[in-house]
């Protein structure tokens, strides 16, 4: 069972990943190729010729049309098929699928699913991305040989950052403070404070604190696996309250991960904080913090996939931390069926065999 939600948008890359050339990408187990018109559009087609199934990203464009490198069936941007070379008529059976598209905020998003259900409105969206007093940069595609389940939970679970990055993000002294999890519509929210405890590496660094601070998690992880991770610390002194984190150093680490095939998922992810505005040098030295937290969830994410494909006697435990992970498998078998029984559609008149 491979559990993708196929009715949602996927982040496929960076608008710069996207120029002229053809660009294989798999999503949800999908194979799509993708461009740039010339108009700038991203272009998103099945990558398989419906001829002889040779993928279209072998082929070349010609102008924003794509030929199959092998007989040059060629191809719309619609996925119609324009040219048959050697016939005038062009077979109703010969098209590619083509995706719908949306980029937005320099990213680019695809939805895999059925294209009469894609809304352009939920893509997912936050003010902070266009507002001058935030700072925006895009951070790197991390590739992870695991299941994108395993990897989006990893999101919604505050509990793994003391042990798993005890130099960065965590450390010894949230180990045992409880989570609180709650969930509005499509997004569950994990979270907790460690009040009056020495800051994380992270804010040693950029926060500029020497006594005591006020730390919070909050982990918003939107249907079906874009996390947003509201990080931050103030002066103890100050005792903030929850709905003042705004005045505290706030940092957004945003992960959109993307479901490749059951193996394999992509975790792009950027980050967004209202301080050091427009200092290029904190965001690199912030990305390379980032670089070495989440190549320490890749480590532990790619050895537990190798595990669970042994066999197993015993089902794993739960604990009181799976809270935010438990709700936000059910949410997504919830969907995952919702999509297979829709699929059904209405039920086939019964045929019955006359034997005499
Ligand atoms: S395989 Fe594409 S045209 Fe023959
Ligand atoms: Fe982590």
């Amino acid at each position: 069972m491979t559990q993708f939600v196929r009715n949602a948008w996927y982040v496929a890359g960076w608008s710069r990943d996207f120029g002229a050339a053809l660009r294989p990408l798999e999503i949800t187990g999908e194979h799509m190729v993708l461009y740039r018109a010339s108009d700038g559009r991203v272009i998103a087609l099945e990558d398989r010729c419906p001829h002889r199934l040779l993928p279209l990203s072998k082929g070349k464009r010609i102008g924003d049309t794509v030929q199959c490198g092998y007989h040059g069936m060629t191809f719309g941007t619609d996925g119609r098929c324009v040219r048959v070379p050697g016939q005038e008529n062009l077979p109703a059976s010969a098209y590619v699928a083509a995706y719908p598209v949306e980029e937005r905020h320099g990213i680019v998003w695809v939805w895999p699913g059925e294209p009469e259900k894609a809304d352009r409105d939920a893509v997912f969206d936050m003010p902070e991305l266009a507002d001058p007093s935030w700072h925006v940069h895009q951070g790197d595609a991390l590739h992870i040989r695991a299941h994108y389940l395993n990897v989006a939970e990893n999101l919604v679970d505050p509990a793994h950052v003391s042990f798993v990055h005890p130099t960065t993000l965590g450390n010894a002294a949230s180990e045992n403070v409880p989570v609180h999890v709650s969930t509005s519509g499509a997004v569950i929210t994990a979270w907790r404070w460690i009040r009056d405890a020495e800051p994380i590496g992270f804010f040693k660094a950029f926060g500029g604190f020497s006594g005591n601070v006020d730390r919070w998690h909050y982990y918003h992880l939107h249907l079906p696996s874009t996390a947003v991770i509201d990080f931050g610390s103030a002066d103890a002194a100050l005792a903030l309250a929850e709905e003042d984190r705004g005045q505290g150093v706030r940092i957004f680490a945003i992960h959109f991960v993307t479901p490749v095939n059951a193996d394999e998922t992509v975790d792009h992810w950027m980050h967004v904080r209202n301080t050091a505005l427009g200092d290029e040098a904190a965001s690199a030295q912030m990305d390379a913090m980032f670089r070495v937290a989440f190549a320490e969830d890749k480590e532990i994410l790619e050895a537990i996939h190798v595990s669970e494909a042994r066999p197993q006697r015993r089902k794993p435990v739960r604990i009181a931390i799976d809270k935010g992970p438990n709700v936000y498998r059910k949410r997504i078998r919830d969907l995952v069926e919702a999509e297979a029984t829709e699929d059904l559609g209405a039920p086939v008149a019964p045929s019955f065999i006359q034997h005499d």
